[in-house]
């Protein structure tokens, strides 16, 4: 028996068939409950129980060859195909394959990031859960500071020292405690605050800092740093004006506006008839700030600003609601192509 069962392997090795029906033949004369394999194993019952072992083996073999063989003969008509029932034109052209798009938060700080890096200033970034010292006490906000009823802060355990972050300001602190100046950098990063979210306030938005420290920074420095920014991120037709305003951190602190970028000040809905739409806060950095993060005051000086991402977004993409950049809706994100 043995040797017949050699004698079928090899028969099996040689194998061909010429049609899917000739393949299905193969089966049923090998595989089938007639088949020869089936035949073997009733034959199988005679063999003596010392010789069962090694030929049960074989039989196994011989039957797992077999389906092996068939069945790699019936996917190679399978694959092939009946030529005439296939109306697939391979001349169409392919589908397209959709590919995302960048978050326009993301294209707009790459252009802010750019524009700043063309004029020296690095990118830094720190933590989103901060301590008190960091997002407040050092920039002149202590506890008892009323500037801090306007920002509406998350705190993360019962501990109060622990928070998320309210200002990318806290940034600034990191820099200047583990930096010696000049200091030229821009810090990019997301914060949050208690809000009630609407069209116009989030409880989670991003915000740009600006810090320049060195000998002898000056308001005009600022002053020029900012109307560089603005026409480069507006266009070379923008204007600014600076209104005085009040921050802790900076004395004296300004607010800028830039000429409306739809009407081009003449006034439309958008800037409500001004003229102007308000973009950032800045001003001269405290020097007790300084002090505070271990620059000496009487020999530097320097300037910061800090501006919304959603707002430079909004202004530039006339996006009228801020909740639009949170609800990842892909018929809206879809419409920004990064440069
Ligand atoms: N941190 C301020 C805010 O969240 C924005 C700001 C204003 C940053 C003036 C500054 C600055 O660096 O000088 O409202």
């Amino acid at each position: 028996m043995k040797d017949k069962i050699d004698e079928l392997l090899n028969e099996i090795e040689s194998f061909t068939a010429s049609s899917k029906e000739h393949v299905e033949e193969l089966r049923i004369k090998w595989l089938s409950k007639k088949g020869k394999v089936k035949e073997l194993f009733d034959e199988f019952k005679t063999v003596a129980p010392e010789l069962r072992k090694e030929v049960g083996q074989k039989l196994n073999e011989l039957q797992n060859k077999a389906q092996d063989k068939i069945n790699l003969l019936k996917e190679t008509f399978e694959d092939a195909g009946d030529p005439k029932a296939d109306d697939r034109d391979l001349t169409l052209p392919a589908e397209k394959m959709a590919i995302g798009s960048r978050h326009p938060l993301s294209i707009v700080r790459n252009q802010i990031v750019d524009i700043f890096s063309r004029i020296g200033f690095t990118v830094s970034e720190g933590p989103e859960v901060e301590d008190d010292w960091h997002n407040f006490t050092a920039l002149n906000t202590p506890a008892d500071h009323p500037a801090r009823d306007m920002q509406d802060t998350f705190y993360i355990s019962e501990n109060p020292d622990i928070l998320l972050r309210t200002q990318t300001s806290s940034v600034q602190v990191h820099m200047m405690e583990n930096t010696k100046p000049p200091i030229r950098t821009i810090s990019p990063g997301r914060v949050y605050r208690n809000e009630a979210i609407s069209a116009r306030a989030h409880c989670q938005f991003h915000q740009v800092e600006g810090l320049y420290i060195d000998k002898n920074v000056s308001f005009s420095d600022l002053k020029q740093t900012l109307m560089y920014f603005a026409k480069e991120m507006f266009g070379e037709e923008t204007q600014i004006r600076l209104r005085p305003s009040f921050f802790p951190f900076t004395e004296i602190s300004a607010e800028m506006d830039i000429s409306c970028p739809f009407c081009k000040g003449a006034g439309c809905n958008i800037c409500k008839g001004a003229g102007w739409v308000e973009i950032l806060g800045c001003g001269m950095v405290d020097p007790a700030v300084l002090d505070n993060c271990g620059i000496d005051s009487r020999e530097y000086s320097g300037f910061a600003f800090g501006m919304g991402i959603e707002r430079v977004t909004m202004l530039k993409y006339q996006v009228k609601d801020l909740r639009l950049f949170f609800e990842n809706d892909v018929r809206f994100l879809k419409q920004f192509k990064s440069a």
